[in-house]
């Protein structure tokens, strides 16, 4: 199995904003992402031949009237989405698939599909992440875990769930036999996770990350949040001298999502009689496209400190490469099992 060319099993980050998978080919550890993401455009002749020349990806979808149109999937629907001028859609919204909207499933179906192409699918191990549910209360995740299910099976793939702060923690925190906590950044959610050896002791989601930054931007500057995004991946880092409102206003949200974090994992560990004790001090990896601002880890760090966090920390670290911890964890939970 070691040399072969097809990947054993398949770690799969379900995120809102963009669906990675990890392979393992020839003892690499191997990448695949798609924004979780369409567009849709009334269709016509000429914006077919026009999306074929430009080679922009693209389904013709027909509807129940006879009307058709056109969709473009995944990591292009963000640059259409800007030559647009629209916003593109998303079959996720905070961390869960919207049950009201069944063609979202059709459209993660698609991309998942797109993701696991070539491989050797029939009865593959994968194993993707949920979300863990917010702080204080009983989120049903029963709709979303049993879709992501149907569709991998439907895909020809043997589907287990993994919490994603877990995933974080398999995937970064080997050195401590899987003891620490995860911590991934993400589009929809924050997500959570305290392991002791390998085992989840305690995890929630919050449901204020890049999203929630994007919108409160976007209602400030009155600028779409797809520009806002685009925008914050391409040059912003944390604080440092304001050369803009964007930047500033970026600033003021990225601090709010740090301090909802940092009050989660106060009220989780204040009230928490089940917290093994460590023995030790444990690290703590921060992880997710939202991490990934330079600056983030030392301001993240400060307010923590300040915070007065109860649990004795050895470190706190960014993640070896934070879009696809959650997605390698995953595999590494599932190529355990094998
Ligand atoms: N270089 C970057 N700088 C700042 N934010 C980024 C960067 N890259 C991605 N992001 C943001 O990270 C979020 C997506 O992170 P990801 O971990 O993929 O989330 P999810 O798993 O929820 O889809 C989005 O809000 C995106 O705008
Ligand atoms: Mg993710």
């Amino acid at each position: 199995m070691k040399n072969s060319n097809h990947t054993p099993a398949i770690g799969l980050d379900v995120g809102t904003s963009r669906i990675v998978a990890a392979m393992r080919n020839s003892d690499d550890f191997q990448y695949k992402s798609q924004l979780n993401a369409f567009v849709t455009v009334p269709w016509s002749k000429m914006t077919e031949a026009s999306l074929k020349r430009e080679g922009v990806p693209f389904v013709v979808h027909a509807g129940s009237g006879g009307d058709k149109s056109i969709i473009v999937p995944g990591n292009e629907s963000s640059r259409f989405a800007d030559l647009l001028q629209t916003e593109s859609r998303r079959p996720m919204n905070r961390g869960i698939l919207n049950p009201s909207e069944p063609e979202n499933a059709a459209m993660l179906k698609q991309l998942i599909d797109n993701l696991t192409e070539g491989e050797r699918r029939n009865g593959l191990p994968v194993f993707y992440s949920v979300p863990a549910a917010p702080l204080g209360a009983e989120e049903n995740l029963t709709y979303h875990d049993a879709t992501i299910a149907q569709i991998l099976r439907e895909l020809n793939c043997e589907p287990t769930p993994i919490n994603e702060g877990l995933a974080v923690v398999f995937s970064e925190l080997e050195e401590t036999n899987y003891s620490g906590i995860g911590i991934s950044f993400g589009g929809g959610l924050v997500n959570v996770c305290l392991s002791y050896l390998a085992v989840p002791v305690l995890s929630f989601s919050v449901a204020k990350a890049g999203d929630y930054i994007d919108s409160s931007a976007s209602s400030i500057t009155g600028e779409l949040s797809t520009r806002i995004r685009m925008a914050k991946e391409e040059s912003f880092y944390i604080n440092g001298h304001f050369t803009d409102k964007l930047h500033q206003v970026l600033n003021v949200y990225y601090d709010e999502m740090i301090r909802s974090v940092v009050n989660g994992l106060k009220e989780a560990f204040a009230n928490s009689r089940n917290i093994p004790k460590m023995g030790k001090p444990i690290p703590m990896v921060l992880s997710g496209g939202s991490a990934m601002p330079k600056g983030f880890r030392d301001r993240f760090e400060k307010l923590l400190t300040e915070s007065e966090f109860p649990l004795p920390l050895s470190e706190i670290r960014m993640a070896t490469s934070p879009l696809n911890s959650t997605a390698k964890g995953a595999l590494v939970a599932a190529l355990a099992e094998l």
